[in-house]
């Protein structure tokens, strides 16, 4: 089947129509099927891929490189002590010699700006692996993840804890309205999601699914939760206010006692790393039996592939996709 994506990039998850998140979820099932099944493919035979950090990162990079180079690309990582990106070279020249070098290009850094910029001026398919304002391929992942354990997504509820207003909160306010899940988020007040991106969101809502709740008691947030999701207090670039985050979010911690107030043994707990234990939530739920943290983690190996495969040219196909 040719893919609705070809040659496009993935800045934002909005940016997907339903039936082509839709796709990008069947096809990461089906490329990890196959990866289980260890099958030998070359898919990306021939083709090379910039990977741009302005951020560090475990499981983007991991990703990206075992995905891309395990089926033949060349994945090329690129520091911002390495090249002249930004101080020395604008971002705008930087696209264009990266588009006649590589056959796409991942981001991750601060401007979602800049990922943008990467995308009008480069010409070929650009990849937003985090930026300040949101998380697409992390949330592909988790919805993989959710997928897996739940057969359907739609008229499901999930909470969200905490900082609600930083780049997992935000893609998490559009992926759930995008496939039906309800979602909660249970911050105080200063940490809230910009009014502009609730608004928005309410665009994209699945059928009936219903608005984003936003709550301040975490208790009455969780009665009834499938899912709870829990990210760090204080994201890349904002370590300088983790004291005040101290203070704002420890009732929003999501420990052994505040996982029960969903009422329910099955919650999965989900987290997209790397997790402070003792801050946003405990080692006892991270490990326990309710948590898929790993699970997501893997997955974001298998939406990754399935994005790359469903946007690049290919030269030639080994397995169809
Ligand atoms: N979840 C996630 O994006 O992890 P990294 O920061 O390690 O890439
Ligand atoms: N909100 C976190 C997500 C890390 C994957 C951060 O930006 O640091």
């Amino acid at each position: 089947m040719n893919s609705p994506l070809l040659g496009r990039s993935l800045l934002k998850l909005h940016d997907l129509s339903f039936v082509e998140l839709r796709y990008l979820l069947d096809l990461s099932h089906r490329v990890k099927a196959q990866r289980r099944r260890r099958e030998a493919t070359s898919r990306f035979r021939g083709l090379s891929l910039g990977l741009l950090f302005e951020k560090p990162s475990t499981r983007t990079r991991s990703a990206f490189e075992t995905a891309f180079g395990e089926e033949g690309g060349h994945p090329c990582f690129l520091s911002p002590k390495d090249i002249q990106l930004g101080a020395k070279e604008t971002i705008e020249d930087t696209a264009r010699v990266l588009g006649r070098m590589f056959d796409g290009i991942m981001f991750r850094g601060f401007r979602q700006d800049s990922v943008e910029a990467l995308a009008r001026y480069s010409g070929v398919p650009v990849y937003n692996g985090l930026t300040d304002d949101y998380h697409p391929m992390q949330v592909l992942a988790d919805l993989m993840t959710l997928e897996e354990n739940w057969g359907q997504l739609e008229g499901r509820k999930l909470v969200y804890a905490g900082d609600a207003r930083n780049n997992m909160a935000n893609t998490l306010i559009f992926g759930c309205a995008m496939v039906g899940i309800e979602l909660v988020l249970a911050c105080p007040e200063e940490l809230s999601p910009d009014e502009r991106i609730v608004q928005e969101s309410r665009n994209y809502l699945l059928d009936d699914t219903p608005a984003l709740v936003i709550e301040r008691n975490l208790q009455t947030a969780l009665r009834g939760a499938d899912a709870v999701y829990t990210d760090v207090w204080a994201s890349m670039g904002e370590e300088d206010r983790l004291q005040e985050r101290l203070a704002l979010l420890r009732p929003y911690q999501i420990n052994a006692e505040t996982l029960s107030w969903t009422q329910k043994n099955d919650t999965l707990f989900l987290h997209c790393l790397p997790a402070v234990r003792g801050n946003e939530v405990t080692a006892e739920v991270l490990e326990g039996p309710n948590s898929r943290v790993w699970d997501q983690s893997e997955n974001r190996k298998h939406t990754t592939k399935a994005v790359l495969l469903a946007t690049l040219p290919l030269f030639e196909k080994t397995l169809d996709p």
